[in-house]
């Protein structure tokens, strides 16, 4: 089956294709592949919300079954920031170096005990079936108090799974998949095409 997977975010595409393409099911394309460059506003004020925006509007361009994400980090201490907001926090001219920097500058006074944090990842299907089909990962962990490692993306250098003092940052892309906010949301949206015979 080809599938649309409605990102630009290259770090994202990396570890939807690692998981994907060792389950064989899907020939997948991005919007790259598609010379589609428009952008779709995210309005909504829920992940899931984002997700079906993104999900609605590139399917209909590309006229394919089309899976997005819409995902972030989930800080305790900040009322939940950044949140929906993660990939423009602080602004659309930041980095994703210069918003790790914004995020430890506002938590230097927090005690370890109070950086809890999560991932999470929605998926959207569109054109899967009849309805939009919706999934949630989610990753616990915490705020490291210094970035940590040059892999992965986002806020990855600051991001610790529960349990575990080093960074997302510092672990090859085939060992974050394994334990992933993404990843959970993938196979819990896989699981949903299975049950529903659409693969
Ligand atoms: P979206 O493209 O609107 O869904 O934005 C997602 C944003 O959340 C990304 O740009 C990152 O800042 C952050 N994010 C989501 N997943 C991850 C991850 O796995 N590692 C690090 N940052 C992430």
């Amino acid at each position: 089956m080809k599938i649309l997977i409605a990102t630009t975010n290259i770090g994202k595409i990396k570890e939807f294709q690692e998981i994907l393409n060792k389950k064989k099911i899907f020939e997948i394309f991005t919007l790259n592949d598609l010379n589609i460059s428009v952008d779709v506003e995210e309005t909504g004020n829920t992940f899931e919300e984002n997700a079906e925006i993104k999900a609605t509007f590139y399917s209909k361009l590309s006229k394919m079954p089309t899976i997005s994400e819409d995902s972030g980090l989930v800080i305790d201490s900040l009322n939940g920031e950044p949140g929906i907001y993660s990939a423009r926090y602080g602004g659309e001219n930041l980095n994703d170096n210069d918003r790790v920097e914004l995020v430890l500058k506002k938590m230097t006074k927090i005690h370890k005990e109070e950086r809890s944090a999560r991932f999470i990842s929605v998926i959207c299907g569109v054109g899967f079936g009849s309805r939009a089909l919706f999934s949630r990962g989610e990753l616990e962990g915490f705020i490291s108090s210094s970035k940590q490692g040059n892999k992965g993306f986002g806020y990855d250098p600051i991001f610790s799974p529960i349990g575990d003092n080093a960074t997302l940052a510092t672990k090859e892309i085939d060992e974050k998949n394994k334990i992933s906010h993404r990843r959970k949301s993938i196979e819990i949206f896989l699981n949903k095409l299975i049950k529903d015979k659409i693969v």
